[in-house]
């Protein structure tokens, strides 16, 4: 008998033994409805070998192993019953349609509930904003219980199952779910759950010295095993704080923290730990939240003598939570958050794991080919770095919260005849503005003194030169700008996957310096692009002579093309060289083989291309600007405006 064989039988017997059990929670719940208890029995049947398979993966091993599985399945059955039935009506329809994130009429925004609009009760107010712009995904930046002071913007939770009062509640919460799921936009949540803060319960219980809380984190008596696991270990934080690791005076002991001190690192060794996050994760899916957002993703799993990111485990434990999902909460969709070398995002875009993924390399590399006025790098890499699982969808995103880290692979860098550390060096000098002639104003962020790297904060408006041109008052200047954020815009809405507008970069958000005034923030220089929305500054979008006035209605009009352009419906991207190193070209080509080229300059001079190269286009052949409705013949040059874009169809 084969190890596989054998682990099918035990699968199907702990099954067989445990199912009369969850029958009697079923009997004895809330609910009698034979429907109910059918359509659970019926999805726990088909994914449950699968999730004891990672599950005795990663806990097999246990004494208490059995043990383990039982409470798995409380919580499943648990979550299920509790599950409000509008919701368990979602997650028959996606069942059936589950690629439905994988259409054109996808748009997607995020925001911080505090800076757009104050609170939850008045987001609300702003549903036809939402609509307008064509919003189909809301992702709303951590909104959770934290500590009071620094809480790396909401990223140290303190409890996933309260909102922040300053925020709102719960019930305010799935009460938005539903109105915006009526108005056809998903809600997405951040599920932070590398770490928790270090005033949740469990840490708190941990540091009075409860064993079981303890072993929720990784907690070293002395330094001995901490050295060793630095050794391999990279500063996320550099210039906040050096290690990994801070010691926690009540019980004497250090404890594991990636990010910032406040921020406990979760011990997933523990099958409990896995289990409670499991609760929380289930818990949030029941109040409406379509989209999980698996918040640093990359660094959940540790093991020594390795620098402990994208551990082959890592990947286990987000299948064992998507197979829980998709028994108790079949709607819920995964985003992995992981800001990585590219052969490791790949790894987490499964329909097993991740369906959604932001893309962090094309963010990366338009910033890259920008600033270089080359797009060889940029081209070469999406040519073979673009393409995922059928079923799955890249986020495409010009701005985040975050910062921008130049996560390009070295070796393509050096196939296109750049040397990867000067280019690094380049692109830093660019976006803080220290290279000459830049248009960029960025500001460093986590400086690292040992190693010189750096990332960049700073909107998208200012660092695409719109900032710099409003202080020079140079009209040139701002047409310039103007055109290149239109620009980096096209191709974020038509490349393929949901493009996610971080609110405000609508209508071209400059850099915002209070963060120098709040000593909470001036260590974190990514507080320069996370700016209190102005509304009144918004009134003037009914005036149409200003700048804000055509942002947003090129945003508008871009969107609205994007919708009613079927050839980006579930198409395929295939990158093209247009024989022009400033020129941009790539081809979207659905199942009819109905097709959309694309072409996008990144230089401020005027660029031809020669269109019968292109697409075995023949002579005859003529295509139509989907943006302008020109008309342009297959056999002519087409000649691209300073950071010009067409559509041709
Ligand atoms: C993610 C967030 C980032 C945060 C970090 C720690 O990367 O995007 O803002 O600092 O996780 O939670
Ligand atoms: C690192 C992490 C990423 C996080 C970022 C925050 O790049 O890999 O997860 O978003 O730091 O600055």
């Amino acid at each position: 008998m084969s190890s596989n064989d054998w682990i099918n039988i035990h699968a199907l017997k702990t099954l067989n033994r445990l199912l009369p059990r969850m029958e009697h929670i079923f009997r004895n719940g809330i609910q009698e409805d034979p429907e109910s208890w059918w359509q659970f029995k019926s999805r726990l049947e088909r994914e449950w070998i699968e999730l004891f398979r990672y599950l005795h993966q990663l806990y097999g091993w246990q004494y208490d192993f059995y043990y383990t599985l039982e409470q798995v399945l409380r919580t499943l059955a648990k979550n299920w019953i509790q599950r409000p039935e509008e919701l368990k009506q979602m997650d028959l329809e996606r069942e059936s349609n589950p690629e439905c994130f994988n259409s054109e009429n996808m748009v997607g925004g995020v925001l911080y509930v505090d800076l757009f609009s104050g609170n939850l009760t008045k987001l609300n107010e702003h549903i036809s904003y939402f609509k307008k712009l064509g919003l189909t995904y809301l992702h709303l930046m951590p909104i959770f219980a934290v500590p009071h002071g620094d809480n790396d913007g909401g990223y140290a939770v303190s409890d996933y199952r309260s909102v922040n009062p300053d925020i709102g509640t719960m019930e305010e919460l799935s009460k938005i779910a539903s109105l915006l799921r009526k108005e056809g936009i998903s809600l997405a949540l951040d599920f932070v759950f590398n770490h928790t803060s270090d005033e949740h319960a469990w840490a708190k219980q941990a540091r009075s010295g409860d064993p079981e809380l303890e072993a929720f984190y990784h907690l070293f008596p002395d330094r001995h095993v901490p050295d060793q696991y630095q050794r391999h270990l990279r500063d996320i934080f550099p210039t906040v704080r050096r290690g990994s690791f801070t010691w926690v005076n009540e019980i004497k002991k250090w404890v594991w923290t990636t990010f910032h001190s406040f921020q406990w690192d979760l011990n997933y060794n523990n099958p409990e730990v896995f289990r409670a996050m499991a609760e929380e994760m289930l818990f949030l899916a029941n109040q409406g939240v379509e989209v999980l957002r698996l918040d640093a993703v990359a660094f959940i799993w540790k093991r020594l003598g390795t620098n402990c990111e994208n551990l082959p485990e890592a990947h286990i434990l987000i299948r064992a939570f998507n197979a829980m999902a998709r028994i108790a909460a079949p709607s819920l969709l995964f985003k992995s958050e992981a800001i990585v070398h590219p052969d490791e995002v790949i790894k987490y875009i499964d329909k097993k794991e991740c369906r959604l993924s932001y893309n962090p390399l094309l963010m990366a590399l338009i910033w890259e080919a920008l600033a270089s006025r080359d797009v060889r790098l940029l081209s070469y890499t999406m040519r073979h770095r673009s393409r995922i699982p059928k079923g799955c969808t890249w986020v495409n995103y010009l701005r985040c919260h975050d910062d921008i880290g130049w996560t390009f692979d070295d070796a393509d860098a050096r196939a296109v005849g750049i040397s990867p550390e000067d280019h690094r060096r380049f692109l830093n000098d660019f976006y803080t503005g220290r290279f000459p002639d830049s248009f960029a104003r960025g500001v460093p962020f986590q400086f690292n003194e040992d190693t010189h790297d750096m990332r960049i904060s700073g909107t998208l408006a200012s660092l695409a030169g719109l900032e710099d041109a409003l202080e020079k008052n140079d009209d040139r200047l701002i047409e310039m700008a103007v055109k290149r954020i239109n620009m980096l815009r096209s191709i974020m809405l038509s490349i393929g996957g949901i493009p996610l507008i971080y609110l405000g970069d609508e209508w071209a958000m400059i850099n915002d310096y209070t963060y120098l005034d709040d000593p909470l923030k001036i260590n974190d220089s990514r507080w320069i692009h996370r700016s209190k929305m102005n509304w009144d500054k918004h009134k003037d979008l009914a005036d149409q002579d200003t700048i804000e006035w055509h942002f947003f209605n090129e945003m508008i009009k871009l969107i609205y093309i994007r919708k009613k352009t079927p050839a980006f419906q579930n198409a395929d991207m295939d990158v093209f060289d247009t024989g022009n190193d400033h020129l941009f070209g790539f081809i979207r080509k659905n199942n009819n083989n109905r097709r959309v080229m694309v072409i996008a300059n990144f230089s401020e001079k005027k660029q031809k291309v020669k269109l019968s190269h292109m697409d075995s286009c023949d002579m005859l052949k003529k295509y139509q600007d989907l943006i302008t409705g020109n008309i342009i013949s297959c056999g002519s040059d087409l000649e691209l405006e300073p950071y010009g874009f067409v559509w041709l169809s």
